[in-house]
């Protein structure tokens, strides 16, 4: 038994890591996993993150306990605030159930779960390209994927005609993800005038939209902006279908190995009295739990006690907005630096798309060859797609990894 069993590629985003690792050679560069790096290269522990965990640490009631099923209440409560708004209707109205995940990925695979048993027979549509996992953690799922236009290689924007014929043309009652913001892996995000479009779109053929929300805070520096497809979404889509909002704080809180996210799903508007939205909510509520508990029983304390922290207590929200602009504006800065050095360095072809991007990505542009030969040639890591991630660029190597790509376009 268990003879044939089949060996699989490794992971392609997390092979990067391994490669990098290995690689002897002095100079290197890794671009390839989205994770904040500060101007020396180094993680980065928010200074806001530093201060919870002193306070959460000084609690005399600290302990190792379990959470509830679904998480920490005064997590998923405030997170719930953070994407939706202070005074979303949604939440005024009582229309939303959130529980804690394991970060992003749980969140999305709790959701995948939920849709794969309650909204069965559904194809889920996912931008083309988008980030590499959401195809294989809804395919687990037994839920059926296709893809919306999305980027366009020629003009490097938006294919916002394609996109809204993907829309028009996909089965009534579709499912379609959303990049929140910041997309991953292209950086480019449609602008509030084509989010109108889009969501009106997707109204007007019943679909139903599950944002993914990874980098809230990083495409502007500010989580009210970075959220408004989410709150336009919930406006013009909830009236009559639910949208799940899988959101992840291991970017915007730097956070990533502990898993802190939440799953938020906002029931439709209730007009008919003869509806209890109580009930319903207790017992979607109660199907989330089951799924959870038979999965991770209960999901981690540790970091959501650190995100909790911050999130309700003031002094630490301001500082936590802070340290987003402290990791925004340096990954804009470096936009700029790589693209004026690969201006001034005369590296054929347009490379203003790079200022243009947001959030962690751009969407370089770069073959597959050029990228193979950079590894090979410069040991500049990223992943095969032309993604860099620009939080990987400080002053130190922006102009070794700006020489390298000028050489590999040139060759
Ligand atoms: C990325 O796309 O680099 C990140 O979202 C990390 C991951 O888990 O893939």
């Amino acid at each position: 038994i268990l003879n044939n069993v089949e060996k699989l590629p490794a992971d392609a985003l997390f092979d990067i890591k391994q490669r990098f690792s290995k690689d002897p050679r002095e100079v290197k560069v890794d671009l390839g996993i989205g994770a904040y790096r500060d101007e020396t290269g180094k993680p980065w522990v928010l200074p806001s993150v530093r201060s919870a965990e002193k306070l959460v640490q000084e609690n005399p009631n600290y302990n190792h306990e379990y959470l509830a099923i679904n998480g920490l209440p005064t997590l998923t409560s405030n997170a719930a605030k953070i994407i939706l708004g202070e005074n979303s209707p949604a939440l005024a109205e009582n229309r939303v159930i959130s529980v804690q995940s394991l970060s992003g990925t749980g969140a999305l695979h709790i959701a995948a779960k939920f849709i794969s048993k309650f909204l069965p027979n559904r194809t889920l549509y996912l931008s083309n390209p988008t980030w590499a996992n959401h195809n294989a953690i809804f395919q687990t799922q037994g839920i059926k994927t296709a893809t919306y236009a999305y980027w366009d290689s020629k003009t490097k924007s938006l294919d916002l005609q394609g996109y809204l014929k993907s829309i028009k043309n996909a089965p009534n009652g579709s499912i379609f993800v959303l990049h929140a913001c910041a997309h991953n892996p292209t950086g480019l995000d449609p602008n509030q005038e084509q989010w109108h479009q889009i969501l009106d779109a997707i109204a007007s053929k019943d679909h139903i939209a599950l944002f993914d929300s990874a980098y809230q805070g990083f495409a502007t520096g500010d989580l009210d902006r970075d959220a408004f497809a989410v709150r336009l979404g919930i406006q013009k889509l909830s009236k009559v279908c639910p949208v799940f909002i899988c959101q992840s704080f291991a970017k915007n809180i730097g956070l990533y190995g502990e898993r802190v996210g939440c799953l938020h799903l906002v029931l439709p508007q209730q007009d008919d009295a003869s509806v209890n939205l109580a009930s319903i909510k207790g017992a979607i509520s109660s199907q989330l739990s089951k799924m959870i508990r038979s999965e991770v029983s209960n999901s981690p304390a540790y970091g959501a006690k650190i995100a909790s922290k911050i999130l309700s207590t003031s002094d630490l929200t301001q500082q936590w907005y802070k340290d987003m602009i402290t990791m925004s504006s340096r990954i804009q800065k470096m936009r700029t630096s790589l693209r004026d050095k690969l201006v001034s360095l005369k590296t054929p072809g347009t490379w203003d798309h790079i200022v243009e991007q947001c959030g962690m990505f751009s969407y370089t542009g770069l073959s597959p060859d050029m990228v193979q030969r950079l590894e090979s040639q410069h040991a500049v890591y990223l992943v095969s797609s032309g993604r860099i991630s620009i939080a990987g660029l400080n002053d130190g190597n922006i102009d070794h990894v700006a020489n390298a790509i000028d050489e590999v376009v040139r060759h």
